[in-house]
């Protein structure tokens, strides 16, 4: 998709489709709304008084009302998007609206739009023309690689038109990175999608690696030789019933010049299929364990951005990629595994209850490599447990920390990237559940608390280093097509990564 911005009227635009937002106004008792256009000019608020007058359009978020032959424009059509209400208006409604224009014009054939930068108090330029642009391009995305009568339906150009008086440099900035967080996002939605047999741990590797020459980060990445070098017991113990080889990606970032200072570590799942292993999974939906992979998906997908926004601070980005398989050379119930030892320790033994709980012992050892690596702050993203789900439900991710100020960077994030995180507790009396009498942990908790015992586990391999969790099961596919994004993988955490980095790099 080719954006770009324009400094004109609206009245001026030769579009297909020329969308422009719209609030409610009315106080919150009201029982009328009161419909207001955020265009720069008022052209499209004449063009459409008579139909608004008659309240039908509500206004309400992502609500859509199509006009033809709109006068006083030059536009073919004339689309307005609710927004909502004007007092709750914030960048991330802008987003959704963004997203929601562009998903219109798809299946109606419009390959090209124009979008009206929202002007109202409280939107700040650079913020919402970042939101415009990223709304988008999100919502440009379909999972369609597949699908031969599907593949060209792409949006082509979207032309964001801002008043003449807008603030050039801070419209630009905001549209640049708009643009390179959505499509880092949507490379990383990209990979989620790839089906298993299309997306081994080797191809994954592959495809970061190809990212990371593009952009210019320093890629490695190696098999299972160098995992028993580095004695991962945990990561290689998931990987060893598959026939496919496991992946160790590290790929970094490091500015020229960089200052001494943190150096964050991002460590992600990357089970490129989850069957369950021996404790196998029911056949039920199975086939959704595919974007097992996604947390390691989101952290290729925040290195590419990172790459090019260039931040002050140094990043290593580690994916542990593996397939979860059951064979003859399966690892067992009962089995014990000895995790990657740290520097002047032994490595922690493992006693495994359900082969099915992969995640955390992959991710057992990435942390424990991004910290032999030189990682001072870590956060880790994974599709780690259905009881988040059962938790929080399909609206936030769970989130999870051992610092204060680590995790006050990362809600700081949140009001920018617009993603939902909500904070789960990792006292220390919860770890009694993980205890066993075998080995120095077990990699399950019993029936409750399923995505505090997950983390809990992790904690152990984190200790005293700063550290988030990220537990995007519930949230990183989307069963149903909302009006400004797609069904199918969501490419969540990206942004908030990305926001987390951004924080250190001063
Ligand atoms: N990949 C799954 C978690 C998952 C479930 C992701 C549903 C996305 C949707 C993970 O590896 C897993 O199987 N977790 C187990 C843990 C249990 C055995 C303690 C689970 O959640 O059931
Ligand atoms: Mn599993
Ligand atoms: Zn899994």
């Amino acid at each position: 998709m080719n954006t770009k911005i324009l400094f004109a009227a609206t009245s001026e635009i030769e579009t297909e489709l020329l969308a422009v937002f719209a609030v409610d106004a009315s106080a919150n008792k009201a029982v009328k709304p009161e419909i207001r256009l955020l265009a720069g000019d008022g052209v499209p608020a004449q063009a459409a008084r008579a139909i608004l007058d008659g309240g039908e359009f509500k206004a309400e978020c992502c609500e859509t009302l199509l006009l033809h032959q709109p006068t006083g424009l030059k536009a073919k059509r004339l689309l307005i998007v609710g927004l909502g209400k004007v007092a709750k208006l914030t960048p991330h409604e802008v987003r959704k609206g963004a997203g929601t224009a562009v998903r219109f014009a798809k299946p109606r054939g419009l390959r090209e739009v124009a979008i009206a930068v929202p002007v109202a108090e409280g939107l700040g330029p650079k913020l919402t023309m970042r939101a415009v642009a990223e709304g988008a391009v999100l919502g440009d995305y379909d999972s369609d690689t597949y699908r031969s009568e599907r593949k060209d339906r792409s949006v082509q150009s979207v032309q964001i038109v801002a008043p003449v008086s807008a603030d050039r440099v801070a419209a630009e900035a905001g549209l640049r990175e708009g643009v390179i967080v959505g499509e880092s996002q949507n490379f990383a939605r990209e990979l989620i999608n790839e089906p298993g047999n299309r997306l081994t741990p080797t191809i994954l590797g592959e495809r970061a690696a190809e990212m990371c020459r593009e952009y210019g980060l320093r890629c490695e990445v190696s098999g299972a030789d160098k995992l028993r070098e580095l004695k991962m017991g945990a990561f290689l113990s998931v990987t060893q019933g598959s026939d496919e080889p496991p992946a160790l990606i590290v790929m970094t970032y490091e500015p020229k010049n960089a200052p001494a200072g943190p150096v964050l570590g991002l460590v992600g799942k990357g089970i490129t299929f989850d069957t369950g292993g021996i404790s196998i999974k029911p056949s039920d939906n199975m086939e959704k364990m595919k974007y097992d992979m996604a947390g390691g998906a989101a952290m290729i997908g925040a290195m590419r951005a990172i790459a090019q926004l260039q931040p002050q601070v140094k990043v290593i980005g580690i994916v542990c990629a593996a397939e979860n398989m059951p064979s003859g050379k399966a690892q067992k119930p009962g089995d014990v595994q000895i995790a990657m030892p740290a520097p002047g320790k032994p490595g922690k033994t493992i006693e495994i209850i359900n082969t099915d709980a992969e995640g955390r012992l992959v991710l057992a050892d990435g942390i424990t490599y991004a910290k032999s690596l030189g990682a001072t702050h870590l956060i880790d993203a994974a599709t780690l447990t259905g009881a988040v789900a059962v938790a929080l439900g399909q609206i936030n991710a769970g989130a999870f920390s051992n610092d204060e100020d680590t995790y006050g960077r990362f809600v700081e994030g949140l009001k920018v990237s617009g993603e939902r995180f909500w904070r789960l507790p990792i006292e220390d009396d919860y770890r009694e559940v993980i205890k066993s009498t075998i080995a120095d942990i077990k990699n399950t908790g019993g029936r409750y608390g399923g995505a505090i015992n997950a983390a809990m586990f992790l904690k152990e391999f984190a200790e005293e280093t700063p550290w988030i969790h990220l537990d995007i099961a519930a949230v990183a596919w989307n069963d149903d097509a909302k009006p400004w994004l797609a069904s199918g993988p969501t490419g969540v955490a990206v942004r908030s990564v990305v926001e987390w980095i951004r924080s250190y790099a001063g």
